[in-house]
Protein backbone atom coordinates (compact mmCIF):
# COMPACT_ATOMS: atom_id res chain seq x y z
CA UNK A 1 0.00 0.00 0.00
CA UNK A 2 1.38 3.28 -0.90
CA UNK A 3 0.88 5.36 2.22
CA UNK A 4 0.37 9.57 1.64
CA UNK A 5 2.58 11.41 3.55
CA UNK A 6 1.06 13.51 6.24
CA UNK A 7 1.88 16.33 8.97
CA UNK A 8 0.34 16.46 12.20
CA UNK A 9 -0.59 19.60 14.13
CA UNK A 10 0.00 19.39 18.04
CA UNK A 11 0.07 21.90 20.83
CA UNK A 12 -0.01 20.21 23.92
CA UNK A 13 0.20 16.56 25.49
CA UNK A 14 0.15 14.73 22.30
CA UNK A 15 -1.22 11.53 22.94
CA UNK A 16 -3.49 11.46 19.88
CA UNK A 17 -0.47 12.05 18.16
CA UNK A 18 1.07 9.13 19.82
CA UNK A 19 -2.24 6.92 19.08
CA UNK A 20 -1.45 7.99 15.27
CA UNK A 21 1.80 7.23 15.41
CA UNK A 22 1.56 3.55 16.37
CA UNK A 23 -1.42 2.97 13.66
CA UNK A 24 0.84 4.50 11.22
CA UNK A 25 3.19 1.93 11.72
CA UNK A 26 0.75 -0.70 10.85
CA UNK A 27 1.73 -1.59 6.87
CA UNK A 28 -1.99 -1.54 5.93
CA UNK A 29 -2.38 2.27 7.52
CA UNK A 30 -3.40 4.86 4.74
CA UNK A 31 -1.03 7.14 6.03
CA UNK A 32 2.48 7.87 6.60
CA UNK A 33 3.48 10.72 9.55
CA UNK A 34 6.16 12.76 7.88
CA UNK A 35 6.49 15.33 9.78
CA UNK A 36 5.51 17.05 12.99
CA UNK A 37 4.80 20.65 13.89
CA UNK A 38 4.01 22.65 17.01
CA UNK A 39 3.16 26.21 17.53
CA UNK A 40 4.46 25.27 21.22
CA UNK A 41 7.76 24.69 22.03
CA UNK A 42 7.06 22.94 25.10
CA UNK A 43 4.64 20.96 23.82
CA UNK A 44 4.87 17.15 25.88
CA UNK A 45 4.02 15.71 22.64
CA UNK A 46 7.37 16.28 20.41
CA UNK A 47 8.46 14.22 23.01
CA UNK A 48 6.85 11.55 20.53
CA UNK A 49 8.59 12.72 17.43
CA UNK A 50 12.23 12.80 18.71
CA UNK A 51 11.66 9.06 20.49
CA UNK A 52 9.70 7.76 16.82
CA UNK A 53 12.41 9.70 14.93
CA UNK A 54 10.20 11.80 13.31
CA UNK A 55 11.27 15.25 11.89
CA UNK A 56 9.24 18.07 13.79
CA UNK A 57 9.37 21.92 13.64
CA UNK A 58 8.49 24.55 15.69
CA UNK A 59 6.76 27.62 14.59
CA UNK A 60 5.65 30.42 16.61
CA UNK A 61 1.81 31.72 16.08
CA UNK A 62 2.54 35.51 17.40
CA UNK A 63 2.23 35.75 13.68
CA UNK A 64 -0.64 33.41 12.14
CA UNK A 65 0.53 34.59 8.96
CA UNK A 66 4.43 34.01 9.79
CA UNK A 67 3.11 30.66 11.42
CA UNK A 68 0.98 29.59 7.94
CA UNK A 69 3.87 30.55 5.50
CA UNK A 70 6.24 29.00 7.35
CA UNK A 71 4.28 25.59 7.55
CA UNK A 72 3.17 25.56 3.75
CA UNK A 73 6.87 26.09 2.84
CA UNK A 74 7.57 22.97 5.03
CA UNK A 75 4.64 21.28 4.13
CA UNK A 76 5.47 21.26 0.33
CA UNK A 77 8.67 20.54 0.76
CA UNK A 78 8.10 17.18 2.43
CA UNK A 79 5.24 16.18 -0.24
CA UNK A 80 2.85 16.36 2.61
CA UNK A 81 -1.04 15.94 1.50
CA UNK A 82 -2.91 15.02 4.16
CA UNK A 83 -2.78 17.31 7.83
CA UNK A 84 -4.02 15.80 11.57
CA UNK A 85 -4.90 18.01 14.24
CA UNK A 86 -4.55 16.66 17.12
CA UNK A 87 -4.82 19.03 20.15
CA UNK A 88 -3.74 21.80 18.13
CA UNK A 89 -5.10 24.71 19.86
CA UNK A 90 -5.14 27.64 16.98
CA UNK A 91 -7.16 28.56 13.95
CA UNK A 92 -5.97 28.08 10.61
CA UNK A 93 -6.78 30.75 7.64
CA UNK A 94 -8.88 30.01 4.64
CA UNK A 95 -6.64 30.69 3.05
CA UNK A 96 -4.50 27.78 4.92
CA UNK A 97 -7.43 25.75 4.67
CA UNK A 98 -7.88 26.16 0.50
CA UNK A 99 -4.45 25.05 0.17
CA UNK A 100 -5.90 21.25 1.53
CA UNK A 101 -9.50 20.97 0.98
CA UNK A 102 -11.00 18.32 2.23
CA UNK A 103 -7.60 16.92 3.49
CA UNK A 104 -7.05 18.63 7.02
CA UNK A 105 -9.28 16.94 9.88
CA UNK A 106 -9.50 17.36 13.62
CA UNK A 107 -10.73 15.90 16.46
CA UNK A 108 -12.74 17.06 19.01
CA UNK A 109 -13.90 16.26 22.67
CA UNK A 110 -17.81 16.21 22.11
CA UNK A 111 -20.57 15.30 20.05
CA UNK A 112 -20.72 18.00 17.46
CA UNK A 113 -22.59 19.89 16.98
CA UNK A 114 -23.10 20.16 20.30
CA UNK A 115 -20.19 22.15 22.37
CA UNK A 116 -17.78 23.74 19.86
CA UNK A 117 -14.66 25.25 20.88
CA UNK A 118 -13.38 24.89 24.88
CA UNK A 119 -14.97 23.60 27.83
CA UNK A 120 -16.49 20.79 26.78
CA UNK A 121 -16.59 18.77 29.66
CA UNK A 122 -17.48 21.05 31.94
CA UNK A 123 -20.23 22.32 29.81
CA UNK A 124 -21.87 19.08 29.02
CA UNK A 125 -21.64 18.60 33.20
CA UNK A 126 -23.41 21.96 33.68
CA UNK A 127 -26.14 21.34 30.61
CA UNK A 128 -27.08 18.01 32.70
CA UNK A 129 -25.95 16.24 29.36
CA UNK A 130 -27.03 12.28 29.33
CA UNK A 131 -24.39 11.65 26.63
CA UNK A 132 -21.23 13.11 25.81
CA UNK A 133 -17.81 11.83 23.33
CA UNK A 134 -15.61 13.03 20.63
CA UNK A 135 -15.99 14.10 16.86
CA UNK A 136 -13.81 13.46 14.11
CA UNK A 137 -14.52 16.04 11.21
CA UNK A 138 -13.29 18.31 8.47
CA UNK A 139 -11.72 21.64 9.03
CA UNK A 140 -13.44 24.54 7.76
CA UNK A 141 -12.78 27.87 8.40
CA UNK A 142 -15.26 28.04 11.47
CA UNK A 143 -14.12 26.14 13.93
CA UNK A 144 -15.28 22.71 14.87
CA UNK A 145 -17.57 22.89 11.94
CA UNK A 146 -16.45 20.95 8.95
CA UNK A 147 -18.71 18.10 7.86
CA UNK A 148 -18.11 15.28 10.37
CA UNK A 149 -16.49 11.52 9.76
CA UNK A 150 -17.17 10.00 12.92
CA UNK A 151 -18.42 10.07 16.08
CA UNK A 152 -18.25 8.19 19.66
CA UNK A 153 -21.18 8.27 22.27
CA UNK A 154 -20.10 7.46 25.84
CA UNK A 155 -22.49 7.49 28.78
CA UNK A 156 -21.91 10.26 31.49
CA UNK A 157 -22.59 9.33 34.97
CA UNK A 158 -23.88 10.68 37.78
CA UNK A 159 -20.63 10.95 39.34
CA UNK A 160 -18.73 11.99 36.06
CA UNK A 161 -16.31 15.04 37.14
CA UNK A 162 -14.25 17.24 34.12
CA UNK A 163 -11.48 15.30 34.90
CA UNK A 164 -13.34 11.51 35.03
CA UNK A 165 -15.01 12.67 31.42
CA UNK A 166 -11.70 13.65 30.28
CA UNK A 167 -9.99 10.40 30.51
CA UNK A 168 -12.46 8.07 29.11
CA UNK A 169 -12.96 10.52 26.37
CA UNK A 170 -9.49 10.91 25.34
CA UNK A 171 -9.36 6.75 25.57
CA UNK A 172 -12.09 6.49 23.30
CA UNK A 173 -10.29 9.06 21.09
CA UNK A 174 -7.12 7.26 20.13
CA UNK A 175 -8.91 4.84 18.93
CA UNK A 176 -11.75 6.87 17.00
CA UNK A 177 -9.06 8.72 15.35
CA UNK A 178 -7.49 6.34 13.41
CA UNK A 179 -10.37 4.75 12.48
CA UNK A 180 -11.65 7.94 10.78
CA UNK A 181 -8.01 7.86 9.18
CA UNK A 182 -8.90 4.85 7.71
CA UNK A 183 -12.75 5.96 6.69
CA UNK A 184 -11.56 8.85 5.14
CA UNK A 185 -8.99 6.73 2.42
CA UNK A 186 -11.67 3.92 1.75
C1 LIG B 1 -8.15 16.17 22.84
O1 LIG B 1 -9.17 16.11 23.81
C2 LIG B 1 -8.73 16.60 21.52
O2 LIG B 1 -10.04 16.17 21.31
C3 LIG B 1 -8.69 18.10 21.62
O3 LIG B 1 -7.52 18.39 22.33
C4 LIG B 1 -7.15 17.28 23.15
C5 LIG B 1 -5.76 16.89 22.75
O4 LIG B 1 -5.22 15.91 23.56
N1 LIG B 1 -8.75 18.71 20.31
P1 LIG B 1 -3.78 15.29 23.20
O5 LIG B 1 -2.81 16.46 23.02
O6 LIG B 1 -3.92 14.49 21.95
O7 LIG B 1 -3.42 14.45 24.39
Amino acid sequence: MVKVNSCVFISGSGSNLKSLIKNSRNHNFPIKINLIISNNTNAYGLKYAKKYNIPYKFYSYKSRNFFERNCLKELKKRKIKFLCLAGFMKLLSKYFIKNFRYKIINIHPSLLPKFKGLNTYNRALKNNEKYTGCTVHHVSPQPDSGNIILKKKIIIYDNDTENSLKKRILKQEHKLYPEAIRCSFR
